[in-house]
């Protein structure tokens, strides 16, 4: 089982940079903290998680099941954001925005920015009226952030992301998928329902809404998330192991251990 310090990065791929980067820091509280030609790397102010935008010019479509999910703290900033967004639709190239609605305890609004990938904007506030959600399936729904962001740092929108709170994976096996998460990479699972785990790392608060998706298909490399370990002798040990013993633990694709 690998040892890793935390899940600390999320990739996704898009079309074009230039028009999916200012969806993601004009409406969705992003700042770009890193460059590099055909990737920008960004980070939500008060989450440590690192998002990373490969450009992709022939990126495939994607369903609404792949996407990542922001946090507001109010029900009626869901509303505000699914106006802000309406009325900005255009100028960002969204061309698909449902109306806010309750699932899975949350009330969200969800879109789709021109490179491909969903968004969610979430509130849980409902949810933790009863405060057996603050603890249940690790947490997850509990506030992600320790301060409150002030609205001055994201003004006239109406509605303030608090916190980067998740990503997505589809599998079409659940249970091997969750015996790989905990087994193989020693992260944390936590059954939502059926069909439904939430898989995070112990020392992080961020996750990924893993569920069961008969259509499943493997996206390219530009989509993934990163597991951070202590050394690079433990991102070598964790190699070897994994070329010797991946196979029987389901792993189907290896790359040797990179820089940069
Ligand atoms: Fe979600």
């Amino acid at each position: 089982m690998l040892r890793s310090i935390g899940l600390t990065q999320t990739h996704m791929e898009c079309r074009n940079l230039n028009d999916s980067v200012p969806v993601m820091t004009d409406l969705l509280a992003f700042e770009k903290v890193g460059e590099r030609p055909g990737e920008a790397t960004l980070k939500h102010p008060n989450t440590a998680w690192l998002l990373t935008v490969h450009e992709a010019p022939d990126a495939p479509a994607k369903q609404m099941h792949n996407h990542w999910g922001v946090r507001v703290a109010t029900t009626a900033e869901v509303d505000a954001a699914y106006e802000y967004l309406t009325a900005n639709k255009e100028k960002y190239n969204i061309d698909q925005i449902g109306k806010p609605s309750y699932s899975h305890g949350s009330y969200s609004v969800y879109f789709i920015e021109p490179g491909t990938n969903g968004w969610e904007i979430e509130c849980y506030a409902e949810a933790l009226r009863k405060d057996v959600w603050k603890t249940r399936v690790g947490g997850v729904r509990a506030p992600h952030w320790d301060e409150p962001m002030p609205a001055s740092r994201f003004p006239g929108r109406g509605y303030v992301p608090q916190g980067f709170t998740h990503g997505t994976l589809a599998t079409g096996n659940l249970k091997r998928a969750w015996e790989f998460f905990e087994k193989a990479l020693g992260l944390e699972v936590h059954q939502a329902n059926d069909h439904v785990v939430y898989v995070k790392h112990s020392n992080t608060k961020p996750y990924i809404v893993c569920a069961t998706r008969n259509d499943w298909r493997a996206f390219s490399p530009n989509f993934r998330f990163t597991i951070t370990l202590e050394s690079k002798d433990a991102v070598d040990e964790a190699y070897r192991r994994f070329a010797s013993s991946g196979q029987e633990l389901g792993v189907t694709d290896l790359r040797e251990p990179t820089s940069g």
